[in-house]
């Protein structure tokens, strides 16, 4: 009896030592075996200092530092790509809502450049027309690829179709790491002409260029 009560005594001062204070709150700094590089001798922002000469511990970048990105000039604002913007993410700030149109003016230029990307990184699969019978499904690798000119897709905002190139959608990759913002909406402009090419008439043309037809 002497030894069950003796090791039941040492079981419960085992249980409290172990699990007794957990989720307490202490003042104390746990105690750290190995600190590692957790405390050490470092310079907080904006407090008085001797190290440097004029005594700020913060210090203005030197002559000459370059900036890391140049903002966008979107509307005549500069945008950064940090912010959350329509043209950073295809939706209206603060929302889940796509954006209608692209924010960028369409230019020939613009679809130009909306062309050459589109046949570098979409064509592989949706096919340079868009119909999704790129080389990635001939050889057989992929099994199902959109077709652009679905009404479901023609019927995207200008929004919508950035947010998909950006991110992705089912087993198709987002681009946002190989393509800039600027050129995800030059290759949202040219689809919408690739989609436009399939549903304009005759009347949509210039009249030189209907006189031209007939
Ligand atoms: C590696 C092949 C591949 C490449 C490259 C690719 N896509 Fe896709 N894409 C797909 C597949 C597959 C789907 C169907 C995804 C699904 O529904 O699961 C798809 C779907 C889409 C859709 C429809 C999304 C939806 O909601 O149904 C759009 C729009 C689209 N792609 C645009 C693009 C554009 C623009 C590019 C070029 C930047 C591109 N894709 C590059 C394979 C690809």
């Amino acid at each position: 009896m002497r030894y069950f009560i003796i090791t039941l005594g040492i079981l419960i001062l085992g249980v409290v030592l172990i699990a007794g204070r957990r989720g307490d709150l202490s003042r104390n700094r746990p105690m750290q075996i190995f600190p590692d590089m957790k405390r050490q001798a470092k310079l907080r922002p904006q407090t008085a200092n001797g190290f440097f000469p004029n005594g700020f511990s913060s210090q203005l970048p030197p002559e000459g530092t370059i900036a890391q990105e140049q903002p966008l000039t979107v509307g005549g604002r500069a945008v950064y790509s940090f912010e959350d913007a329509p043209v950073n993410t295809g939706r209206q700030t603060g929302s889940t809502n796509f954006i209608a149109l692209n924010p960028f003016p369409i230019t020939g230029g613009f679809l130009a450049r909306g062309e050459r990307e589109f046949n570098i990184y979409c064509a592989p699969c949706h096919g340079r027309t868009g119909e999704g019978t790129g080389i990635t499904k001939k050889i057989g690798a992929m099994a199902v690829v959109a077709n652009l000119h679905d009404k479901r897709i023609v019927e995207f905002t200008d929004g919508e179709i950035f947010h998909v190139i950006s991110q992705g959608k089912g087993v198709m990759q987002g681009y946002a790491s190989q393509i800039a913002v600027p050129d995800r909406w030059a290759i949202t402009g040219y689809l919408r002409a690739l989609q436009l090419s399939r549903l304009g008439s005759v009347d949509d043309l210039a009249p030189e260029l209907r006189a031209k037809l007939q």
